[in-house]
């Protein structure tokens, strides 16, 4: 098991979050009755969920949670294709399928993520020639794609082909054996597998008011034109928002507002994919902590939610019991993050208040 697994694991098992319970003092419980938030979302036409795992299932008040406060759920890291496609000639859907199962019984939704990204690909396909790529590409669209013909929501089917930089297409490996036209190809074979779903774009990066969102955005305002020009089937771009709270400098989202409007001739609809906020420069307190991550969604959602074409948000995880962020962008302090609307103890955090009030907010329409 790899070191980030393990850390995942500990974090999943409670070893890092007993002195939680033990500082808060909370009951493992969740809380019977608490305003859904799929529900809140659902009375303003918005779908609202989150990124899940199977390991989550295995936790009753945690996928008593899902049930409570989603309708819509996405596969964090269970429907790329290292797990899907791990040897060459082997296919495992066993563990979105499980995912899938869960949804339908509260009758909620399953987005596709993600066909192709940069990040945990198989071995097997590294040292492909050019046409090897293009063949194992085709065949893994179509098979999975094929798999979950009429039971998903959407596709992500390219993950994050702007460059960190913003400074043209990501140099990954698609772009360097197949050219820029490589992300049109995947989202035809796409759509020849699954002529109904609605296939995304999806990266991330692209939300403050800063030089390079502001450069992400020009780029991706490109792409989409030259898709459009091409006629490739795209219906929705995902903005993975993946805030990063800065006591010092705020984020604010005035220049994103105004790029919504702008791609809102292109006749697309917009997904929030993966919220959440990176805690890491916070203070260590809990109260401090959670009143700043709670007011950068505020200035998020308030900014985004009136967007006519906004159709769903989904926050990157439910409960702080298990975030990506704890690995990936660890705090120095060594505590876990809290970037979530639910804690460790499955209870709801000041970030959980703010989104009821939001979505129950008149002032607030989309
Ligand atoms: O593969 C092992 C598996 O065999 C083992 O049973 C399991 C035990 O927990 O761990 C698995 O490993 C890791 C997995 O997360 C779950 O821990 C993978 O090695 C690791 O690569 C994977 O990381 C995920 C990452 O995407 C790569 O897929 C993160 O959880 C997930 O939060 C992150 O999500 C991405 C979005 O897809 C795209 N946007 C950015 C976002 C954050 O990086």
């Amino acid at each position: 098991m790899t070191r980030f697994a393990l850390k995942r694991r500990q974090f999943l098992l409670g070893i890092g979050g007993l002195s939680a319970a033990l500082l808060t003092g909370q009951p493992l419980r969740v809380e019977a009755q608490q305003p859904s938030l799929a529900e809140l979302a659902k009375q303003r036409s918005l779908l609202w969920g989150a990124a899940i795992s199977t390991e989550m299932l295995t936790i009753p008040d945690w996928a008593g949670l899902y049930r409570q406060q989603t309708r819509l759920l996405v596969p964090e890291w269970e429907m790329k294709w290292a797990v899907l496609q791990p040897d060459r000639d082997r296919f495992d859907f066993s563990r979105p399928d499980r995912l899938l199962t869960f949804a339908r019984s509260y009758q909620a939704q399953l987005r596709g993520h993600t066909l192709l990204w940069h990040q945990q690909l198989p071995t097997w396909l590294n040292n492909l020639t050019a046409t090897e790529t293009a063949t194992a590409l085709q065949r893994y669209i179509d098979t999975v794609v094929g798999h979950y013909r009429g039971q998903l929501q959407s596709w992500d089917v390219i993950n994050e082909p702007i460059a960190e930089d913003g400074y043209g297409l990501r140099p990954n490996r698609w772009l360097q054996q197949l050219g820029p036209n490589y992300l049109e190809q995947a989202l035809r074979w796409a759509r020849v597998a699954d002529a109904q779903v609605p296939l995304v774009i999806n990266d991330y990066g692209l939300e403050p008011d800063s030089p390079l969102a502001t450069r992400k955005r020009q780029q991706l305002l490109q792409l989409v034109e030259t898709l459009r020009d091409r006629d490739a089937p795209l219906q929705a771009i995902g903005f993975q928002a993946h805030l990063v709270a800065n006591p010092q400098a705020p984020p604010s989202f005035t220049g994103f507002a105004e790029f919504l409007a702008e791609l809102s001739r292109f006749d697309l609809d917009f997904y929030i994919t993966e919220l959440d906020v990176n805690d890491r420069a916070l203070p260590a307190n809990f109260a401090e902590r959670d009143r700043e991550v709670a007011h950068l969604y505020q200035r998020f959602l308030t900014a985004v939610l009136p967007t006519p074409r906004l159709k769903l948000v989904t926050t990157w995880g439910l409960s702080d019991r298990l975030s990506w962020l704890n690995q990936f962008a660890p705090r120095a302090d060594g505590l876990p993050q809290r970037p979530l609307p639910f804690d460790f103890n499955f209870q709801p955090t000041e970030t959980y208040g703010i989104l009821v009030s939001l979505l129950q907010s008149q002032s607030v329409s989309n």
